[in-house]
C-alpha cells in the first residue's frame, strides 16, 4: 500500500510540474524576464525615414519633427532613422525600397509619383494654385484624398502631404522674364510628364536627373538653369552656380508621405493611432512653417550672393499663362475629369488680381 502511495505521489507531482512549467497555456504567453541590457528592447520598432533633401529644409525640417513627436507619444517604442540628402536611395530607387520593405518611409516630390499615377500630374500644373490657401485646399480636400487612395494596392499607404513651397527658375545665362527666354536654355527638371510638357511648351531643352547629381552637373555647365524652391536652391547651393533667380511662383512643390503597408499592418491600433497623430501633428507644423522657411532662405541668398533677383511683373505673368495653355490640354488626356473639375473650382476661390 505505502509503494502504491509513494508512486501515485510521484505522478502527480510530475503532472503538476509539466502542467506549471511545460503546458500551462497562460505561462506560454506571459513575457520572459530579461535583464537590464534588454530593457525597453522588446516593443521598440525602428522606422527608417528616406529622403533627398537637406535636413534644414521644410521636409528635413518635418522629418525630424515627426520622429520627436512619435517617439514621445509612443514613450520610445516607435524610433525613427532619418537618412537625409540621399543618403540611402536617391529620388530613382526610393519607391522601391518603400514597397520592398528596405526602408520604411519617404517623402518624394508628388511630381515623382506622377510618373507611376497619372492622376497626381494635376498637382504640377503651372499656375493650379494662386497662394498657400490654394495649395492647402487641394492637399486637404477631395483632391488629396483621392491621390492617397490612388496608391492602394502597391504594399505602400499614403499618410499625407508636406509643404515645401513655390518653384522658381534659376539659369547661368540671362535673366528670365518671358517665355521667349527660355528657348536657348538647357534645364535640370525632375522625371514628370508635367515637368516635361511645361519645358516644351516653353521650347527649352530638359536633362531628368536626380536632385542630389543637380549642383555638380550646374557646376560643370552641363545644364544652364533647374526649377525648384527657394529653401531647396538655398540648402543644395544651387544660388552658388547661377547667376540669375527669377521669383516666378509658376507652380508648387509638395511632398507625399509614404509609409510601407506590410509595416503599418504591424503596428498595434495604438501605434498607428500615435503614428496618425504624429502625423497630423507635423503636417500643421510644416504648414505653418515651409513660408518662413522658404523667406529666410532667399534673404540669404541675397546677403550672401550677387545672384540677380528679378521678380515677374503682372503683364509678364499673363504671357507665361498663356504659354502654359499647352500643358493643360495635354494633361486633360491623364488626369481624371473629376480632379481637373476641383481644380477648377478651387481656382475660381483663388483667381489671380
Ligand atoms: C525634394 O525636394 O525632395 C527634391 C526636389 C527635386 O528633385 O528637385
Amino acid at each position: 500500500m505505502k509503494t502504491v502511495t509513494i508512486i501515485t505521489s510521484f505522478i502527480v507531482a510530475g503532472i503538476l510540474t509539466a502542467f506549471f512549467l511545460g503546458f500551462n497555456p497562460v505561462e506560454s504567453t506571459r513575457t520572459l524576464e530579461y535583464d537590464d541590457e534588454q530593457e525597453g528592447l522588446k516593443e521598440q520598432m525602428v522606422i527608417r525615414f528616406s529622403h533627398v533633401a537637406a535636413e534644414n529644409t521644410p521636409k528635413g525640417m518635418a522629418a525630424r519633427y515627426f520622429a520627436k513627436r512619435i517617439q514621445a507619444k509612443t514613450d520610445n517604442e516607435i524610433q525613427v532613422e532619418i537618412y537625409s540628402n540621399g543618403e540611402l536611395y536617391q529620388d530613382q530607387n526610393e519607391w522601391e525600397a518603400v514597397t520592398n520593405g528596405n526602408v520604411e518611409m519617404i517623402a518624394p516630390a508628388t511630381t515623382k509619383v506622377s510618373t507611376r499615377f497619372p492622376d497626381w500630374q494635376v498637382l504640377d500644373l503651372p499656375y493650379a494654385f494662386q497662394g498657400y490657401s490654394a495649395v492647402q485646399e487641394a492637399y486637404e480636400g477631395k483632391i488629396g484624398q483621392t491621390l492617397l487612395e490612388d496608391l492602394r494596392g502597391t504594399n505602400v499607404k499614403g499618410l499625407d502631404f508636406w509643404y515645401n513651397g513655390f518653384k522658381q527658375f534659376t539659369n547661368n545665362k540671362l535673366p528670365i522674364h518671358t517665355p521667349a527666354d527660355m528657348n536657348k536654355l538647357h534645364f535640370r527638371v525632375m522625371p514628370g510628364p508635367v515637368i516635361k510638357a511645361q519645358f516644351q511648351a516653353l521650347n527649352a531643352s530638359t536633362s531628368e536627373l536626380s536632385f542630389n547629381k543637380t549642383y555638380r552637373n550646374l557646376e560643370v555647365g552641363f545644364v544652364d538653369g533647374q526649377e525648384n524652391t527657394i529653401s531647396n536652391i538655398y540648402s543644395k547651393k544651387f544660388y552658388k552656380k547661377q547667376a540669375y533667380m527669377t521669383l516666378s511662383n509658376h507652380a508648387y512643390l509638395g511632398y507625399a508621405v509614404i509609409i510601407n503597408e506590410d509595416f503599418w499592418d504591424s503596428l498595434s491600433e495604438t501605434h498607428q493611432h500615435s503614428l496618425t497623430e504624429a502625423m497630423e501633428e507635423t503636417t500643421d507644423w510644416v504648414r505653418r512653417h515651409s513660408i518662413e522657411i522658404n523667406d529666410s532662405h532667399i534673404r540669404k541668398i541675397k546677403r550672401s550672393s550677387d545672384m540677380e533677383v528679378d521678380v515677374l511683373t503682372k503683364q509678364e505673368e499673363k504671357k507665361w499663362r498663356e504659354a502654359f495653355k499647352p500643358v493643360y490640354l495635354k494633361a486633360e488626356q491623364d488626369i481624371s475629369k473629376d480632379l481637373l473639375k476641383e481644380l477648377e473650382r478651387i481656382q475660381s476661390n483663388y483667381s489671380p488680381q
